[in-house]
């Protein structure tokens, strides 16, 4: 195999940790001498080992065995190996003490802490490195986590379901707008997010969960409260949870305090009150609507109060599908 399909390897299989190694990025590492794969690791779940250091663990068991020392061994990382030492050690430290002389990179890691210093480590250690291989794939595949760090601020998605009056809820009773597979659908669509934000009227009119209920295993999305009222904290929002509580209006402060944090992905699920005010910031990044052939009337709530609202707000549709009988639209800037 040669270094690019050894490296689409490891972007490929590295994507079924998506879910658990978030918001991390997904990462893949390849040990192998010259024609033969050695050993494979990905960074399987947050906060535990990283890619590179799986893989080599794994080949040690084959020293004396397939080779006799690291040195005649290459490696493949689809992301730029940290420099930094976070909630596991320096993995360009951990490579170049395990005595490799040939690393060969996706792309280089966008966080400031890393950004070049990893391959930097390596090179002032005689390591030889090539790095922006298929680094275009490496970046789709994290996108936020790229997003996050190339613009200093996490990706912001508002979620809204709409009737066809496009109105959002009652004010005295709760009420399900579109479909169950609607619903099912944004299970998966929480699942992709770092954290879900919501606002207070949400939160004590709806008791909602807003966790995401797949039937795969996940890293749970943090939970975001806004709110200058009283809540109870016995609500279904708080069970098993992390969730931060903001008593600012300031949508930016709240949105850049995150900037230094892992979190690299919001997803807003909120009333029109929250939603406007997000939109009006000019901080939102995308905007999914689902709207149902069910009407509301006089007594519902209006998202918006002007026709165009979504497209005045500097959003364009991107695509658009049918859900049952609902529409699920994306807009983007
Ligand atoms: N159809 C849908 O997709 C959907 C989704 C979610 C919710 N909803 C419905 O929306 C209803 C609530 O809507 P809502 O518009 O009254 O409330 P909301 O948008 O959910 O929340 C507004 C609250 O957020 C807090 N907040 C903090 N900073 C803010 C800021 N800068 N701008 C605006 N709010 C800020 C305030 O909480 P405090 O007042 O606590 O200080 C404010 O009252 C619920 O009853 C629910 O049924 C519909």
């Amino acid at each position: 195999m040669n270094y690019e399909e050894l490296m689409l390897r490891a972007i490929t299989k590295a994507e079924k940790f998506k879910f658990t190694a978030k918001p991390n990025p997904v990462v893949g590492a390849i040990v192998f001498k010259d024609n033969e794969i050695i050993s494979e690791g990905y960074h399987e779940t947050y906060g535990k080992n990283h890619a590179e250091i799986n893989a080599i663990e794994k080949a040690k068991n084959y020293l004396g065995k397939k080779f006799e020392s690291f040195s005649e061994l290459s490696l493949i990382c689809t992301l730029e190996p940290c420099s930094h030492h976070g909630k596991t050690g320096s993995c360009a430290d951990f490579i170049v003490d395990t005595g490799f002389k040939n690393i060969i990179i996706g792309a280089i890691d966008p966080n400031p802490k890393v950004a070049g210093k990893g391959i930097k480590i390596l090179q002032d250690n005689n390591i030889s490195v090539e790095f922006g291989l298929f680094e275009d794939r490496v970046e789709k595949q994290n996108k936020f986590f790229f997003y996050k760090h190339k613009n200093k601020k996490p990706y912001i998605t508002i979620k809204i379901a709409s009737s066809l009056d496009g109105k959002s809820h009652y004010n005295d009773e709760r009420v399900f707008i579109t479909s169950q597979s609607s619903l099912d659908d944004v299970q998966k669509i929480r699942a992709e997010y770092d954290a879900i934000l919501t606002g207070g009227n949400t939160l004590r009119n709806d008791n909602p969960k807003m966790n995401s209920r797949v039937n795969f295993a996940l890293n749970q999305p943090k939970k975001i409260l806004l709110t200058n009222n009283a809540y109870s904290k016995e609500l279904d929002f708080f069970k098993n949870a992390s969730v931060d509580v903001f008593k600012i209006n300031d949508l930016k402060k709240i949105i850049n305090s995150y900037q230094k944090s892992d979190i690299c992905s919001i997803l807003i699920e909120a009333g029109p009150k929250l939603v406007n005010s997000f939109l009006k910031e000019g901080i939102v990044d995308e905007l999914i609507v689902y709207s149902s052939t069910k009407k509301l009337g006089e007594k519902g709530i209006n998202w918006f109060y002007e026709d165009n609202a979504i497209e005045n707000y500097g959003f364009k549709l991107e695509s658009s599908y049918k859900i049952d009988t609902d529409l699920k639209e994306i807009f983007k800037k």
